[in-house]
């Protein structure tokens, strides 16, 4: 039976809430740690279930694993068996493909691999992955089910690898397996998302020596004798601005301490643009917003880093309900991101789905509480804010979405004096 929030909304969030490790740099590091047989030491960990089953995929193959305090490990990856790669998990998890360089890199093959599974907004292929590894000389064979690679020939000539699309895995796959072959090595269409600034900062510890991560062009040299390291994971983004989003939504006076101001640019400057007052101290992580005001979003066009993030679409789509004016959404990313609009116009939200890739909304609309079903971590998460902005009592249905990425979500926000509760 799938967890469920009940929120009865309409009250004002006021305290402090602390932005916790990023998701989306901790799945990559962990998978990176299977380069180096050395012990590593990854702190900052996010407690969500997406971390716990990477985890659990890599103490399954044989790493030892220790807490070493409530957000921090201690791993080693000695004697690692690819063969009991957990298909079970892989299919529930769109990140387990990161395990796709570094078993590579160390193994020289893969073999029936699961397709990742993941959200329902779109199809995902995995194809700019496997592409980057034909180019390195792999042989890949593919199955309605499964797909395997094969590496044995460990590349030996420099190449410059031009990615089809800014694929952000596709990105760090390549990355972490570079960083294994002791020569030059540039990836071009390299995605430039924060988490990718982060997991080449975890490999250059390592030992290998990257120029331009962050930006679309990425020098990898890398070394055949990884050594240990240990790794802060950088604070999360998309959980500062769903937070961000969240306080103007719902109204009240939200601090939010241990945010990355300088990741969120774009969308600070759209929120003071359309008239939010937004208080961004950069150098002491902290971020405010001033509820209230004559907000008007006018489009919201979501785009690789540093455009404003896909993953905080959902949660400005819920802003557009409580704003003025007709909002474009316009998400060229996912095929089917949007859905979760037909969820938001059952909470009262005016909405008009125009295709696959845009919709409008018209604000300022009540919302009412009503029964409804999130399909991904980011419409989880956005159903939330809009639970907490209606009038009366919601149910969202799929609580174990958000629990993918955001840690003891209803627990945290309950801080903030929220009334939410997960209910089986
Ligand atoms: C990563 O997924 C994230 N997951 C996703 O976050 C995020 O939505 C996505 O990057 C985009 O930022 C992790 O990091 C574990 P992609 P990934 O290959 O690598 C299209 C979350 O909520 N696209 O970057 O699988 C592409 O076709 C998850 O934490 C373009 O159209 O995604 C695909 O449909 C969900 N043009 C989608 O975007 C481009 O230039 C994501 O592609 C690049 C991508």
């Amino acid at each position: 039976m799938s967890a469920r929030f009940l929120i009865e909304g309409g009250k004002p969030l006021v305290g402090l809430i602390h932005v916790r490790g990023s998701k989306n740099a901790a799945l990559p590091i962990l998978a990176a740690t299977l380069l180096t047989n050395e012990h590593c030491r990854i702190k900052n960990l996010p407690l969500v279930n997406d971390v716990h089953a990477m985890l659990k995929i890599l103490h399954d193959m044989g790493s030892k694993i220790a807490w070493i305090d409530k957000h921090s490990i201690e791993i080693e990856n000695q004697d690692i068996d690819p063969r009991k790669l957990s298909r079970d998990i892989v299919k529930k998890m769109r990140a387990s493909i990161l395990l796709l360089g570094p078993l590579l890199a160390r193994f020289g093959r893969v073999e029936k691999m699961r397709y990742p599974g993941g959200c329902s907004i779109g199809a995902r292929p995995i194809d700019v992955h496997l592409d980057a590894f034909v180019d390195l000389g792999a042989r890949v064979l593919r199955d309605k089910h499964f797909f395997s690679v094969f590496l044995e020939d460990c590349p030996s000539v420099s190449r410059t690898f031009v990615l089809s699309e800014f694929s952000v895995t596709a990105t760090e796959n390549l990355m972490i397996f570079l960083s294994a072959l002791p020569f030059q090595n540039e990836i071009r269409i390299a995605a430039s998302e924060p988490h990718v600034a982060d997991l080449a900062k975890f490999l250059k510890k390592l030992g290998a020596i990257i120029e331009g991560a962050g930006t679309s062009t990425v020098q990898v040299k890398g070394c055949s004798k990884l050594k240990g390291a240990t790794h802060i994971v950088a604070p999360d983004y998309i959980e500062a601005g769903t937070f961000l989003l969240m306080s103007l939504a719902v109204g009240g006076d939200m601090e939010i301490k241990n945010a990355p101001v300088s990741h969120l640019d774009l969308v600070i400057k759209k929120l003071v643009s359309s008239g939010a007052e937004v208080f961004a101290d950069e150098k002491k992580q902290v971020l405010r917003v001033k509820s209230g005001g004559r907000i008007r979003l006018e489009r919201i066009q979501t785009m690789p880093y540093p455009g404003m993030p896909t993953d905080l679409q959902s949660a400005f789509a819920v802003l557009a309900s409580q704003t003025f004016g007709k909002t474009l959404i316009h998400e060229p990313m996912y095929e089917r991101r949007l859905e979760f609009l037909k969820e938001l116009a059952r909470l009262g939200a005016r909405v008009e789905i125009l295709d696959p890739h845009r919709a409008y909304i018209y604000g300022p609309a009540r919302l009412y509480g009503a029964e409804v079903s999130s399909l991904d971590l980011r419409s989880a998460s956005a159903l939330v804010v809009a639970g907490l902005a209606a009038k009366g009592a919601t149910i969202i249905h799929g609580a174990e979405h958000a629990q993918r990425g955001y840690e003891d979500f209803d627990g945290r926000l309950r801080k903030l004096g929220a009334n939410i509760k997960k209910i089986s």
